[in-house]
């Protein structure tokens, strides 16, 4: 099965209701797709807006493995634009469906659309690009025109023909018909895009592709407007695994590249979202967590480090004694049976609890175990201020001066990224805060980083 990946991020993903990447992120979405091994990238519509413009400009100027394709209307004025940039591809679409005929074009004729489309095609040629042609609302247009405009798209010169299933209806038996049923009547590579308006959308474009479509739309996160397209990460880990395609896809830094993304649109993954959201490899049930340790492909599909993440088991109500000694282990706590047995029966008396992190778990240990450790919750504002100098001339200068403010506890000079480590005890936020104020103006003090203290421990 021959797959090609086109990743929309920057284009279909700044589509997405609240996204706009700067020309800066661009540049680092697009090396970063192009490093992870998509075919193609979709560099954004030039006539949008004055910055995309810009980003597709500097983004040309980029050598990539993937190749570069510029979107845009059928129209001259875009595919003018597009030829201005030294980009070879140009994707162009024209919505076929009798929706866009009339709604869109002002009740344009099928014989009129497929002239337009033919005269679009030809412009674009004359320009010397390599071209994609999209039937945009493809999925709702009558059958017999489609393949019309699919015949007429070839006949004109595009190098690719794509479906777009605009807004979401396919499903996967009605791609697989609809790709057999194109494919009969054209040569060229056949792309899908697909929408996830009802949850579909990687599970039709892995259709189209079993169907012979030879290259799926993707973006980070499945990002995109309204309910976004496939995920790249469904989309490769699902060929991968389930369809054992091979690839030279750079599945480690996929995590990173999500969290990039994340980070970046400002759209963050829902915790049960596949693959990349936090629970994708987090264990809960006592029975799956057993059984998890023992040997972790009993309730895993596929291993989380080769996307680069690691698996969790969670501690709660559901957990069993096997969960629990192998986390209390890891805490380096080695506990017998019986306690074993009353830790657990504390932690299921607590059904409040949504998760018991290590920290209330070392405290259920604590009591039940009776160790001697002393917890303490600061009654004053104490903080971990680390400092970073600006040379080493000046550490046992700060420290003398440190050592001379009534409100330092301990301090510690250190390696590493930071040079000294000041314990600091205020009497409240407010004081905490100009203390901080006079770190940050001190000649020889360059960067500080304070972590006010929640609880402390000590033997
Ligand atoms: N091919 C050719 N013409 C198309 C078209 C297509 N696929 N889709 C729409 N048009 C035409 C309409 O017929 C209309 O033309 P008219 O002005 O001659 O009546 C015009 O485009 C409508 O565009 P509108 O958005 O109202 O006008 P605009 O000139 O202010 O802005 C854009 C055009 C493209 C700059 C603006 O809509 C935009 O920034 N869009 C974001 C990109 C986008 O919509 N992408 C969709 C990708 S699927
Ligand atoms: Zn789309």
């Amino acid at each position: 099965m021959k797959v090609e990946l086109l990743d929309s991020t920057i284009r279909e993903g700044e589509q997405s209701p609240n996204v706009s990447f700067n020309v800066n992120q661009k540049i680092e979405i697009v090396k970063s797709v192009d490093s992870f091994g998509v075919d193609f990238i979709e560099l954004g519509h030039p006539a949008v807006s004055p910055d995309v413009w810009e980003a597709i400009d500097q983004i040309s100027n980029i050598k990539t493995r993937a190749k570069k394709l510029i979107h845009g209307r059928a129209t001259k004025s875009d595919i003018n634009d597009a030829s201005t940039f030294n980009v070879e591809w140009i994707g162009i679409f024209f919505g076929t469906s009798d929706l866009s005929l009339k709604h869109k074009f002002g009740n344009l004729s099928n014989e009129k659309a497929l002239n337009h489309i033919k005269e679009s095609i030809y412009y674009a040629k004359s320009k010397n690009f390599k071209l994609r042609f999209t039937a945009e609302d493809a999925t709702r247009t009558d059958q017999s025109f489609l393949i019309e405009v699919a015949k007429c798209a070839q006949a004109s010169g595009a190098d690719r023909f794509s479906i777009a299933d605009t807004v979401g209806v396919l499903t996967p038996e009605s791609t697989k018909k609809l790709i057999n049923t194109i494919k009969k009547e054209i040569d060229i590579p056949i792309h899908i895009h697909c929408h996830n308006d009802f949850g579909l959308a990687t599970a039709n474009a892995l259709s189209a592709l079993l169907a012979g479509a030879q290259t799926v739309d993707v973006t980070v996160n499945g990002l995109g407007e309204r309910s976004g397209i496939p995920p790249l990460a469904e989309i490769c880990l699902a060929l991968k695994e389930i369809y054992k395609v091979n690839n030279d896809w750079d599945l480690k830094n996929l995590y990173k590249l999500s969290n990039k993304i994340e980070k970046m649109s400002g759209i963050f993954n829902s915790e049960n979202r596949p693959i990349v959201g936090k629970n994708a490899f987090t264990h809960k049930a006592g029975l799956h967590s057993r059984a998890v340790l023992k040997n972790p492909k009993t309730y895993e599909s596929f291993p989380p480090e080769i996307i680069g993440r690691d698996r969790y088991i969670t501690i709660d109500k559901y957990s069993g004694q096997d969960a629990l000694k192998s986390r209390l282990k890891e805490l380096k706590i080695i506990v017998n049976e019986e306690d074993l047995k009353k830790i657990l029966i504390e932690i299921k008396s607590q059904p409040e609890k949504r998760k018991i992190n290590d920290l209330e778990l070392l405290e259920i240990a604590d009591e039940i175990l009776k160790s001697n450790i002393k917890i303490y919750i600061p009654t004053e504002v104490e903080a971990i201020v680390n400092m970073e100098l600006d040379n080493a001339i000046y550490t046992t200068r700060i420290t003398r001066w440190l050592m001379s403010l009534s409100q330092l506890k301990d301090v510690y000079e250190v390696a590493g990224d930071y040079d000294i480590v000041a314990h600091i005890k205020a009497k409240s936020i407010k004081e905490l805060n100009s203390l901080i104020e006079e770190f940050r103006v001190k000649e020889g003090i360059k960067r500080t980083h304070t972590r006010p203290i929640l609880k402390g421990y000590s033997n």
